[in-house]
């Protein structure tokens, strides 16, 4: 038999095992070790963890004033679907989601403006009335435009996303965003983000048209990611060309051209360039003159020069920019006040990830820092928060929207992206700054949080058999 002494022994290492697993799945629920699996470079004193794993090639996601999460889910399912966190746990349990919407070939654009939810298919604009906190089925939508050229309406072929961003108020009508059909169209015409101001209190039996709708910014490529920010300006990510080739000036120079682009959009009805004019991303020695350097695209067109296209009168340059072919999908402005500087502050972005580079680009989301006079980017200021390990390799997460979520399970408040590759929802959270009421606030992070708990574990096994083998 054992002794007192073993048995007193026993009783208090049993106490702190349990002590020690408890503490690891309070941070294991918020900040595990893996995203699915997946290896992943996290700046430091941030943590993050799976929320929603299991949907159907998720787009937008927006959260609501009440904390509901709202998210597109692509063709087979072309659906909205509601995600709340009841229990406050930081993930959404199998209780917490329900659809809110069904209709054919969403594929993308969700927001919410006054009374009503609107989401796209490549062709058209449709809505839904919706108050956030309603979680039931929203019915049959309303359609608010028709008449959005697309390759096809029930083929996703071409660049089919159709964001969709409010001007301010409902009466200033939307933004949409049109992406070219092929990697270099002969013109501008699909390649814009146009302006829709529609009375939306009396839409027309079938909606309005397309053509009603007047274009904002020609010329972009298709810039998937729009915001509008607290000025009232438009801002936007924009896709650049694959393959550009052009024997003056080195050739083969799609690898570091053109570069994604972030704009400002503050000329009403200015043209950006596209499809006769690329963003200078990097070009070799003698030939490079700096990023933003607008450049022909073809030297065979004798209209849309090196000259034309440089001459800011003709192209609006972007504000900013990022490496080529990094796929930036959405842009926010970022006001995530525990996050640790400069990841506090100007705009995130994300990148879903190149085809057209080997090494790869993108596969991360970025911060990138704001001048505080003139609210623009600082040139060189991007810095990833999470993404590939490694550059230049795929990750297989692939993040698409950006959302804040405050507050976010225990915690004051946290980043959230989807993913369209791993079917999930991801979020990131400040491991120093935050006021939580429960869980682990300090130190360490995801990764060597649960480690750190399977080590100590470990060590009281240890303990434990040679307690018992005295
Ligand atoms: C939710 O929306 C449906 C459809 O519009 C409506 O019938 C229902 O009353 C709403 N429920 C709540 C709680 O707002
Ligand atoms: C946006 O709309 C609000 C309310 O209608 C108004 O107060 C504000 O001035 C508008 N902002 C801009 C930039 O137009
Ligand atoms: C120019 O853009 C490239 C991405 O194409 C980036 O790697 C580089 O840092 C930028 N240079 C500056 C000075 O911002
Ligand atoms: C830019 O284009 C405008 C309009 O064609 C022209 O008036 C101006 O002289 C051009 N600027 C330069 C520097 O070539
Ligand atoms: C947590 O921090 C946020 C933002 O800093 C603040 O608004 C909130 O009141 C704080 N909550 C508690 C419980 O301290």
């Amino acid at each position: 038999m054992y002794n007192n002494k073993q048995i007193t022994l026993f009783t208090l290492l049993l106490s702190l095992l349990l002590v020690t697993v408890s503490v690891q799945l309070v941070s294991g629920q918020q900040c595990e070790s893996q995203l699915n699996s997946n290896s992943f470079f996290i700046q430091p004193n941030l943590c993050a963890w799976t929320v929603r794993t299991g949907l159907v090639e998720p787009r937008t996601i927006r959260v609501m004033s009440n904390g509901d999460i709202l998210v597109l889910e692509k063709p087979p399912a072309s659906q909205i679907t509601v995600m709340f966190d009841s229990n406050k746990n930081g993930v959404i349990d199998g209780n917490e989601i329900a659809v809110l919407a069904k209709q054919a070939n969403l594929n993308h654009g969700l927001t919410v403006q006054g009374a009503y939810l609107y989401a796209t298919t490549p062709t058209t604009v449709y809505r839904w009335k919706y108050t956030p906190g309603n979680r039931t089925n929203l019915g049959t939508p309303e359609t608010v435009m028709t008449g959005v050229p697309a390759n096809s309406p029930n083929i996703m072929n071409g660049h089919s996303t159709r964001t969709i961003e409010f001007v301010n108020s409902t009466s200033d009508g939307f933004y949409l965003s049109i992406g070219s059909a092929e990697n270099l169209d002969a013109t501008s015409i699909r390649s814009r983000v146009v302006k829709c101001s529609f009375d939306l209190s009396a839409i027309p039996q079938g909606g309005y048209t397309y053509s009603q709708c007047t274009v904002f910014a020609d010329g972009c490529r298709n810039e998937v990611g729009l915001r509008v920010d607290s000025k009232g300006r438009l801002w936007g990510v924009e896709n650049g060309m694959d393959n550009l080739n052009r024997a003056d000036i080195g050739g083969d120079i799609h690898m570091d051209n053109p570069c994604e682009e972030v704009n400002i959009f503050t000329n009403e009805g200015g043209f950006y360039g596209y499809p006769y004019c690329f963003s200078e991303g990097k070009l070799a020695a003698p030939y490079g003159k700096g990023n933003r350097t607008q450049w022909a695209v073809s030297l065979t067109d004798t209209t849309h020069t090196d000259v034309w296209c440089d001459n800011s009168t003709n192209v609006g340059k972007p504000v900013f920019c990022m490496p080529a072919h990094a796929a930036p999908l959405d842009i926010m402005f970022n006001d995530l006040s525990t996050f640790p500087p400069p990841l506090n502050r100007g705009v995130l972005v994300s990148h879903h990830g190149s085809w057209n580079r080997k090494p790869t680009a993108g596969y991360q989301v970025v911060a990138i820092d704001t001048d505080p006079t003139s609210g623009l980017p600082i040139q060189g200021s991007l810095t990833k928060v999470i993404g590939v390990p490694t550059d230049g390799n795929e990750w297989n997460i692939r993040p698409v929207s950006l959302a804040i979520l405050r507050p976010c399970g225990a915690y004051t408040e946290c980043l959230l992206f989807s993913d369209d590759n791993t079917n999930s929802v991801y979020a990131v959270r400040s491991t120093l700054n935050d006021n939580t009421t429960t869980g682990s606030t300090t130190g360490s992070s995801s990764i060597t949080t649960p480690s750190l708990s399977s080590s100590l574990f470990i060590i009281m096994i240890v303990l434990s058999c040679l307690i018992f083998i005295n």
